[in-house]
């Protein structure tokens, strides 16, 4: 499957929260390993591993069961939790257009014999497995996201910001913006309350790299070619919003 074939994914996908609890074949394992080693990063310079591992390792802290985890480690440096979501986006999109269901986890963590697995510090999970639900939504509406107006004030992109639109988002927070215009998108998150800070502060980033990766399969899509880059253009209107990457298109 070729990255372009995961655009219309975008539209259909779901979080799958119930499996079949049956390990996946092995071709198809095998199929996954190979795809993780093409996942294509937001910050080259950031050391990354992700690990497929079984659910007698993984701590689910009151979520149901999957067959399978993938598990995202990473070195501890600037943009590490926005590369993550822009990295892992990719499995999601991946697993979904494969007919397979998957659910990012951020509430599991790992026991500890999975932990010494890696070098790198433990950063988020994704369950995946063959789904017992309905893997795929047949109308945008059925999507719960906030209005364009409220991410966005880009009106000559409105079809290529509804990729990012409908990213997924960690407790369906959706904090991000998206300023600029149709050439140079600015992605940040709204800075987070107090409370906010303390509980959840590794989602908002996390987030927005999700949603970059559905914005840069979009603006491919509408024919476009794309480069991330990190100029902050410290903008005084937006000052209550932390800039995180932009999407150049040409
Ligand atoms: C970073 C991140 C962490 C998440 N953690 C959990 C989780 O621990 N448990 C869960 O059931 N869903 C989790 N989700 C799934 C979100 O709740 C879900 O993406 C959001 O409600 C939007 O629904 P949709 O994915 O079906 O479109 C997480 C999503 C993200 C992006």
């Amino acid at each position: 499957m070729e990255e372009k074939d995961l655009y219309s994914t975008i539209f259909q996908r779901k979080s799958v929260r119930k499996y079949d609890l049956d390990p996946l074949d092995d071709d198809t394992l095998k199929e996954i390993k190979e795809r993780l080693h093409t996942l294509q990063p937001l910050h080259q310079d950031i050391n990354i591993e992700l690990q497929i591992l079984s659910p007698d390792v993984v701590k689910r802290r009151g979520m149901r069961a999957a067959p399978h985890y993938l598990a995202v480690f990473s070195e501890i440096k600037e943009g590490y939790l926005s590369n993550v979501g822009f990295m892992l986006q990719q499995m999601d999109l991946f697993f979904s257009a494969q007919g397979l269901g998957s659910c990012w986890q951020g509430i599991p963590t790992l026991k500890k014999e999975a932990l010494a697995r890696s070098r790198l510090k433990f950063v988020i999970l994704m369950a995946f497995g063959k789904p017992q639900e309905t893997l795929h939504r047949t109308a945008t509406s059925q999507f719960k996201r906030k209005s364009f107006e409220e991410i966005s004030d880009i009106t000559s992109a409105v079809d290529l910001l509804e990729t990012a639109r409908l990213a997924p988002s960690a407790r369906n927070a959706q904090e991000w913006f998206f300023a600029g215009d149709d050439r140079l998108i600015h992605a940040y998150y709204r800075k987070p309350s107090f409370i906010g800070r303390h509980l959840f502060k590794k989602y908002p980033p996390m987030d927005v790299g999700i949603s970059l990766y559905h914005l840069k399969l979009g603006a491919e899509h509408f024919g476009k070619s794309t480069e991330i880059i990190f100029d902050n253009p410290e903008e005084d209107d937006l000052k209550e919003y932390e800039y995180v990457a932009s999407l150049r298109l040409t």
